[in-house]
């Protein structure tokens, strides 16, 4: 049988990322991230896909140089349609287009959420792959989605959020709390080490299997804006707690949902992806929901949670297979739904 090699190229939002797979087998897998944006409290879509335009080059060498491969060995190029930031899109999809075209090799859409989920068929010893059909829940800083997945390329969305994402829940509430941007990462740090059930904030009441997180960021706001009236030190006093609160809620108001899923769906297969599957506190609920409840559950190794091209390249491998390609007319699309 062949041995195909994608190299995979992701640029949808803030991190240039570009991978090469053997099969459904990472051999690299170089991620670029973009500090420019901290000092602006999130991510400047004009500065970021300038400095995509920077990063490409230097990136798709490094995963190639890694990879010890040539460029003539290839069999496909794949890289993000979107969803995700059109400026950042662009930068992506012009060089993945060209290169194809100068290799003259097959190029290959993917879709970034999509990847988010077949991230779990990357072949790793340690992680075993989910069988369909499964439910996996996208959980990152654009998107909140309950996705029943029946197959590499059949996904039915069962729910999603009806306003913020759950990370940018976290991060607004890190930039309430005066953390720097991305603020999730710190607050998952700082919470472990806090008290989760000494702040109660209130779930939100959102009916079927969707999301809402504007409520809660904006009683986080009020409370921080009456406790500080009384203690100016307030944050800096509780920070471990406060953070603890934060995510202890978020955490159930995502478990609830996921228990009604599987409740209504009766499948108890439960897999996670996105930035947001980093975060300690739902990798745990998951750990114990195999316990408690006798799901069997997905969690992506920590490289493959947050953006990255490993991901990208597992989609455009599969669609290889399925010799589902894309013409050179393709257009990035901001907006791209599974
Ligand atoms: O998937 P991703 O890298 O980019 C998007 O497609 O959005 O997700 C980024 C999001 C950010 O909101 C970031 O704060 C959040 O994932 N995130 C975390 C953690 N690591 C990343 N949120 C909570 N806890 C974490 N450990
Ligand atoms: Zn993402």
């Amino acid at each position: 049988t062949e041995t195909i090699y994608i190299l995979a190229i992701e640029s949808s939002c803030d991190d240039t990322s570009a991978a090469v797979l053997c099969n459904d087998k990472v051999i690299s897998n170089v991620v670029a991230t973009q500090k420019i944006h901290e000092e602006y409290g999130g991510v400047v879509p004009e500065l970021a896909s300038r400095a995509h335009q920077q990063n490409i080059v230097p990136v798709v060498h490094q995963a190639l140089l890694r990879a010890n491969i040539d460029k003539k060995q290839l069999s496909a190029i794949a890289f993000t349609r979107g969803p995700g930031l059109m400026g950042s899109l662009l930068v992506g999809t012009s060089f993945a287009k060209s290169l194809a075209l100068g290799l003259d090799i097959p190029l290959i859409e993917v879709n970034h959420m999509q990847a988010h989920i077949l991230a779990h068929f990357i072949t790793d010893e340690n992680n075993p792959k989910p069988s369909f059909p499964f439910l996996a829940m996208t959980i990152s800083g654009g998107h909140t989605q309950i996705v029943k997945v029946n197959d590499y390329f059949n996904m039915e969305i069962l729910g999603e959020t009806l306003d913020d994402a759950v990370g940018e829940a976290f991060d607004k509430s890190a930039k309430i709390l005066g953390l720097p941007y991305p603020g999730g990462p710190l607050i998952d740090k700082n919470a472990k080490l806090g008290n989760p059930k000494k702040f109660p904030f209130p779930k939100p009441k959102v009916g079927e299997l969707n999301f809402s997180f504007s409520g809660l960021k904006t009683s986080i706001l009020y409370f921080i804006q009456r406790e500080t009236k009384t203690n100016p030190n307030f944050i800096e006093d509780n920070l471990n707690d406060i953070c603890a609160s934060i995510q202890y809620t978020i955490i159930n108001i995502l478990m609830d949902k996921l228990k009604k899923a599987v409740k209504e769906t009766g499948i108890k297969q439960v897999a996670i992806g996105g930035g947001v599957s980093a975060n300690s506190g739902i990798r745990t609920a998951l750990k114990n929901a195999e316990k408690n409840y006798g799901w069997s559950t997905y969690i992506p190794k920590f490289e493959y949670c947050t953006d990255n091209a490993a991901m990208i390249g597992i989609v455009g491998y599969h669609k290889y297979k399925q010799n589902v390609f894309t013409s050179q007319d393709v257009t990035a699309k901001a907006r791209y739904i599974i």
